[in-house]
């Protein structure tokens, strides 16, 4: 049988950068200390205008691929967890596959909010496990920034924007150790964005449009992660058979830090074993964990042989865990080939996307003709 090993990484947040005392200055009724106090946030990054969640995934896929020492070409499967595709369709994933020529690879997004990322990790893990796939470029992308109110002081000041990828390959060793993942659909209104989907038509059709900003029940929500947080993680500790002071790093989804340490308390684990950097990126969904994982690797606190177990929750209700032995190398610096290399293949991608296209539409033409005649 073979397992899942992570083989890269990557990230991406976008260039502007917002401190809680903005908040203020925009006339909310908070406080730069009610924020950091209540929720670990210092700044959250958000997206300009034209960037789509495809973009950033991209930049993140791009880096993780290099990471890998991967061409898109490899790629058999393209997965994008997000709640904020481009696109009711296509899916962004296909957006993704075409932009790093990952040539003919299946594609496809997952929403499970936040919780996205480590519910793509576990699918990829069964392609691969399973011998339906060897490379998976698993992304998780969200903006949920274009979909805050502004004067909701309850919300606005939790999110930000940005991407983070890795590349699961096959291989004898593990890997991907343990994983979990679960629902509670009756909690579905505490977390929602209503909007944009069947239930409520923006085009009338005789029902009312609804609003599309995120709504949220915090404290319910905030009672929820920390018990679902700590059982999943025991979960996955448990099946991988280690004990709890065998875990050498625990990568929580970064929400909030008060549910990052009572998540850690409930788990006997030493706060210094517990990684959180929500004080700069705030809540960035579905790219939290993969964002948490490359600056884990960045600051040396992963090491080969390490065990490390990343948990998460979000809108559905909905929660995964993982448990992974760490096996890849970590370099010291990337080729200085690596970035021309891919931006050659980048290119080399857009043109081959221009010219199917101009391929199907010649074929359109041709095809009109011969029925004509
Ligand atoms: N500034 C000042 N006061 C505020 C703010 C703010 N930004 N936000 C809320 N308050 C007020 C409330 O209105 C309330 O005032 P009241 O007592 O007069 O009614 C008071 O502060 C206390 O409010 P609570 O909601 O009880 O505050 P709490 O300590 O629970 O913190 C928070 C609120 C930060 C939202 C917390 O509940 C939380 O983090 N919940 C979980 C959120 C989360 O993790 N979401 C996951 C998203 S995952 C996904 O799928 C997208």
């Amino acid at each position: 049988m073979k397992y899942a090993q992570i083989a890269g990484w990557g990230m991406y947040v976008p260039s502007t950068v917002i401190t809680n005392d903005a908040f203020v200055r925009m006339g909310l009724d908070t406080s730069e200390d009610w924020i950091t106090s209540r929720t670990g946030i210092e700044q959250r990054f958000l997206v300009g205008l034209d960037e789509a969640t495809s973009d950033m995934a991209v930049k993140a896929g791009l880096h993780a691929l290099s990471m890998a020492e991967m061409h898109g070409r490899e790629i058999d499967l393209v997965i994008v967890a997000t709640c904020t595709p481009d696109h009711v369709m296509p899916s962004t994933a296909a957006i993704v596959q075409n932009r790093l020529g990952a040539d003919g690879a299946g594609a496809l997004d997952i929403n499970a909010a936040c919780a996205g990322f480590v519910y793509a990790l576990n699918m990829a893990t069964g392609q691969i496990e399973s011998g339906r796939a060897t490379n998976v470029l698993v992304i998780g992308a969200d903006e949920l920034s274009i979909y805050l109110n502004w004067k909701d002081r309850n919300t606005c000041i939790l999110f930000g924007d940005g991407a983070g990828a890795v590349i699961l390959k096959a291989s004898d060793e593990p890997g991907i150790m343990s994983s979990t993942m679960g629902s509670d659909g009756s909690g579905a209104g505490l977390l929602t964005i209503p909007g944009g989907g069947s239930r409520f038509r923006t085009n009338g059709n005789g029902r009312k449009p609804a609003n599309s900003y995120l709504t949220m029940n915090g404290p319910q929500v905030f009672r929820w992660a920390t018990q679902m947080m700590t059982s999943a993680a025991e979960r996955v500790i448990a099946s991988s058979s280690l004990k709890p002071e065998e875990i050498d790093l625990f990568i929580p989804h970064q929400a909030n830090l008060r549910i990052i340490e009572a998540t850690a308390k409930r788990l006997g684990l030493d706060p210094e074993k517990v990684f959180a950097n929500v004080d700069r990126y705030g809540n960035t969904s579905a790219a939290s964990i993969p964002i948490a994982i490359c600056e884990a690797l960045d600051q040396g606190l992963i090491h080969v042989g390490d065990n490390i177990v990343l948990t998460s929750f979000g809108a559905g209700l909905s929660w995964a865990a993982v448990a992974v032995r760490w096996t890849a190398p970590v370099p010291e610096r990337r080729s200085p080939w690596v970035p021309f290399r891919q931006s050659l293949e980048t290119r080399v991608a857009a043109v081959r996307s221009v010219l199917r296209r101009q391929q199907r539409r010649v074929g359109t033409v041709i095809d009109e003709r011969l029925r004509r005649d």
